[in-house]
């Protein structure tokens, strides 16, 4: 018997909670399917990834499971990758996230939804260097999540203002999630912190009063964006495209090299198209598609 799951793309981050905000998307994603097989655990995939399951961002988590539930049987594990590797739209917390999912359908465990995002945030830490919790809550639990690290982490599925479309646009450039982490200072300074903090604050009000004008314009990140956007070619133009064509934020989506939009459901087409057209007149390919918060 087999068993497949399927763990959405997210966007993390959402501008202002670096490492603690992130959102589904209905678009790409990560499936992954898990049968019982000769002893031992082998990857099967087309995607360019780590077959070693030691190394494999779906399978670190797996590796622990079949540890701490004393599980002898093997495992034949096949990882479909929908979303592009380095593409900042949540990938490797995708992989882990389905990969867990199928194995505790496989095994009929029923973990709660927690248990699963700690072994899933195992895999995480392999790929990026940092168990951020940020793409791999809402791949799990959906819809727009707060989430601390911790043991045990914990997750808040917020309220989602209506009247609002996510745009995202991938171009097509690699960043890894480790690099991008490393360009960012350890430092920052005090009048900044304020300012990204009201920020976050001045969100958390708009999703909590359905106010979406007040949720999107508070999507400015003064601390993390002006570091990593330099790594994103076309970011300038692209976010000046999306505002004359009428968008409410601009920002990167979890390290890059994505970018988000958010804007009215009128304003969304356009601001796609004017996203795509600014990456495309510098000669960058260029992917989008629009989608609901979570
Ligand atoms: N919060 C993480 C980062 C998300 O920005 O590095 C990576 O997708």
């Amino acid at each position: 018997s087999s068993v497949t799951a399927f763990a959405p793309a997210t966007v993390a981050n959402v501008a202002v909670g670096f490492d603690i905000l992130g959102f589904a998307v209905e678009g790409p994603g990560d499936f992954v399917r898990v049968e019982f097989g000769e002893p031992g655990v082998r990857i099967h995939t087309n995607a360019d990834i780590p077959t070693d399951p030691k190394s494999n961002t779906a399978t670190v988590g797996i590796l622990r499971f079949l540890k701490d539930h004393n599980v002898e049987q093997g495992l034949d594990i096949t990882i479909e990758k929908g979303i592009p590797l380095g593409s900042g739209m949540g990938g490797s917390a995708a992989s882990a996230v389905a990969g867990i999912v199928a194995l505790d359908g496989l095994m009929g465990t029923g973990l709660d939804r927690v248990r699963l995002l700690d072994y899933a945030l195992l895999g995480e830490a392999v790929a990026s260097g940092a168990a951020h919790p940020d793409n791999a809550a809402p791949a799990l639990y959906g819809g727009l999540t707060f989430a601390r690290a911790g043991a045990p982490p914990d997750v808040v599925n917020l309220p989602v203002p209506q009247g609002l479309l996510a745009v995202i646009v991938h171009p097509d450039v690699v960043i890894r999630t480790m690099d991008a982490r490393a360009v960012l200072p350890k430092h920052f300074a005090l009048h900044d912190f304020v300012e990204q903090s009201a920020n976050l604050a001045d969100l958390l009000i708009g999703a909590y009063t359905n106010d979406a004008n007040r949720f999107a314009l508070a999507c400015q990140d003064v601390l993390i964006e002006p570091h990593r956007s330099t790594l994103i070619p076309g970011f300038a133009q692209a976010r000046d495209a999306a505002q004359l064509a009428g968008a409410l934020a601009f920002s990167i989506s979890g390290s890059g090299p994505s970018v988000f939009a958010l804007a009215t459901p009128e304003d969304a087409e356009r601001v796609l198209e004017a996203i795509l057209l600014a990456f495309r007149r510098l000669d960058i390919v260029a992917h989008g598609f629009l989608s609901p918060i979570g």
